[in-house]
């Protein structure tokens, strides 16, 4: 008989999405969860488990919350190393910061041993699946998948592709973006926990050749996810017009070259107009909000309370080394602080929601992850939330379990992450 493991405390459990029921309705909070060969195999009381499976082993973790691992739709890995870089807009920042640091990663060594510290950290924080862009070098997408491989994860990755407006070096070609991305597709999409995302940087390091290139490869791989950046900012949205001059809008250059679909990830989309509204709604495509980023940055503030009337698929990430934070908690609270610039005050369970199952739907992948519930692999949090004194005291006389939960969502960071748990194995915070 499979080993099984009971795990007790406050296990949270989305029933449906608290956008669309109250989120007392939405949410249940069970008192144990069980877990057999990598996934949920049952939630429910502690007695009635414990009784049906008497060999499991048992962890008890008293009160703390336990709920699915944090997942981050939108990451740069390789950017590890220059998160809080100081006082540029975007393409400043990407031409000081961030290509100089990228061009590292033609080296194996250094990129496995970024990839490494990346996990380790975004461990800590409770975030067991990503999207990242890595470089152009096919050695940096080969050591990302090598690490999450190491370490069970269900991680999603891509090839970033770029042939102008970059430097010697971070340039590929429309050819060899096709024949590149292809070749780690057939390597690593689909192996144990692994997929493969297409991905164009965004319009303007690109140009029109490799974006029809970068096309042409998803329409032969329709079930890859494909990742870019788009209208993150307003300088950069005039580039783009001045590049693409007969494009309707930015959302256009990635139309027309059939970059636009059902499993696009679109990072940033603040100054949306309305028709990339429309269109972007009617492909159901992914919207990736960057909160920490996009202040960090200073780009602007994502529509929420828009979008999510329109009915868009909306997942909540980092943006690593943009953003300004590996935690999935901070980049919660940076979206609860934009919502109530936007004068949408986000409940926290809509919060710890677009970090799990949002996100997790954002990568289509919320059969698999994103939630407690029976059938779905096993990547939990164990959240302490009274983790420093100064949260324990505002958990303290809390009258009801959201009020409880909300202090460590502005105000924790790793020192809540009491446990984690990977594939149904625990790996410690
Ligand atoms: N737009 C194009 N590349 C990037 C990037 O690396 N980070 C952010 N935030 N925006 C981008
Ligand atoms: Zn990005």
């Amino acid at each position: 008989m499979a080993q099984s493991t009971l795990l007790k405390g406050r296990i949270l459990s989305f029933e449906a999405s608290p956008f669309e029921e109250d989120p007392d309705a939405a949410a249940r909070v069970h008192e144990a969860v069980l877990i057999e060969n990598g996934r949920i195999a049952a939630l429910g009381t502690f007695d009635a488990l414990s009784a049906a499976h008497p060999t499991a082993d048992v962890r008890d973790y008293g009160n703390h919350l336990i709920m699915a691992g944090f997942i981050d739709p939108h990451v740069h890995y390789p950017q590890t190393a220059i998160i809080a870089s100081w006082g540029k807009r975007l393409i400043d920042w990407l031409n000081s910061y961030t290509f100089p640091e990228e061009m590292k990663f033609g080296d194996p060594d250094y990129a496995a041993m970024i990839a490494n510290r990346y996990l380790d950290l975004t461990t800590a924080h409770g975030t067991t699946t990503m999207c990242s862009y890595c470089t152009i070098h096919p050695e940096s997408v080969d050591a990302f998948f090598t690490a999450a491989q190491a370490r069970g994860q269900r991680v999603v990755a891509g090839k970033t592709c770029m042939d102008r407006n970059a430097p010697e070096g971070l340039r590929d070609t429309p050819k060899t973006a096709y024949d590149t991305s292809q070749a780690l597709i057939e390597k690593w999409d689909g192996v144990d926990r692994l997929s493969y995302a297409i991905t164009p940087r965004f319009s303007p390091t690109s140009t029109p050749e490799q974006l029809e290139a970068l096309g042409a490869l998803w329409a032969e791989y329709p079930h890859c996810l494909m990742q870019t950046h788009l209208s993150e900012q307003t300088d950069e949205i005039e580039w783009v017009r001045s590049l693409f001059p007969d494009a309707r809008d930015y959302l256009d250059t990635y139309e027309k070259f059939g970059l636009l679909g059902r499993g696009g990830l679109y990072g940033h989309v603040i100054h949306l107009e309305p028709r990339e509204r429309d269109r972007l709604r009617e492909v159901d495509a992914a919207l990736i909000h960057c909160p920490t980023s996009n202040t960090f940055i200073g780009s602007g503030l994502f529509d929420m309370n828009g979008l999510i009337a329109d009915g868009h698929r909306i997942g909540l990430a980092t943006d690593t080394g943009g953003g300004s934070s590996f935690s999935m908690l901070r980049t919660m609270a940076a979206a609860y602080e934009i919502g109530q610039l936007r004068g949408r005050p986000l409940h926290p369970a809509q919060l710890l929601w677009l970090g799990t199952a949002g996100s997790a739907r954002s990568l289509r992948m919320e059969d698999r992850i994103g939630n407690v519930a029976v059938g779905m692999e096993a990547d939990l949090v164990v959240l302490d939330l009274a983790s420093t004194p100064d949260i324990a005291q505002r958990e303290a006389h809390a009258s009801e379990f959201w009020e409880a939960v909300f202090p460590t969502i502005m105000m924790g960071d790793d020192r809540a992450i009491s446990d984690v748990w990977i594939g149904g194995a625990r790996v410690g915070a």
